[in-house]
């Protein structure tokens, strides 16, 4: 089977406010950030014995996960391919990040652009009631981490169906629960993974769980 590759997006101008969700843009580490992972996709993602090797992207549809990927080259890719396999090769030849809004983040609801301070300071009971079950707590008009579960069903599915290298530039949460997925943790205990910026997660499937490595492209 393929390797995974998780990445959180880079520095959001909302990180360095310490506000959670909207839809804002890099900030100049995420930027830097975006540009060392275009490097790390051609030295390890799309690195084959043989040259490059065909790899596939994904992102969400939020502005700070396709800035994210934007340096990644989508064009340097030729391969050697039977023929009778073209199909699988124009797919590939054709590939671009697919921005899929399955992988965008846990929305807050009415929570969206605060910090957790104000969050706390502004409705201190649905603070208190997320502390006591993140997994299932929902939101005001928002989502909970089951909520989210649900919109990866089919993610899962997609990520399974192919065998090339797989790089997801997504989101904590949601990154979260994709790594608890894959390493067969009971999903109580994913909402509270650490999935730190500037790293990339690598996690290469084995009968139960996975292989982990983590490349921390920026320090
Ligand atoms: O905005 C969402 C955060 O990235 C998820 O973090 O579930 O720990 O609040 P949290």
């Amino acid at each position: 089977p393929h390797a995974f590759y998780l990445s959180r997006h880079g520095q959001s101008e909302y990180n360095v406010l310490g506000k959670i969700g909207g839809d804002s843009g890099l900030s100049p580490l995420g930027d830097a950030y975006a540009k060392a992972l275009a490097r790390f996709c051609r030295d390890e993602v799309t690195k084959g014995e043989k040259g490059e090797r065909p790899a596939r992207l994904w992102t969400s549809t939020l502005r700070r996960t396709r800035e994210t990927a934007r340096y990644i080259s989508h064009h340097s890719i030729t391969i050697d391919y039977d023929q009778d396999d073209v199909d699988h090769a124009q797919e590939w030849v054709q590939l671009r990040p697919v921005a899929w809004s399955n992988l965008d983040e846990l929305f807050a609801g009415v929570c969206d652009g605060m910090t957790y301070e104000e969050i706390e300071k502004h409705y201190p009971d649905e603070f208190r009631r997320r502390q006591n079950d993140k997994l299932a707590y929902r939101y005001p008009r928002g989502e909970s981490y089951l909520d989210m579960i649900h919109r990866l069903d089919q993610m899962v599915f997609e990520m399974d169906r192919h065998r090339e290298p797989l790089l997801i530039v997504a989101h904590q949460g949601i990154l979260r629960l994709l790594y608890a997925y894959l390493m067969d943790m009971p999903r109580e205990e994913a909402p509270y993974v650490s999935i730190p910026l500037n790293t990339v997660i690598k996690l290469e499937p084995k009968v139960y769980g996975c292989d982990e490595k983590r490349f921390e492209l920026l320090r």
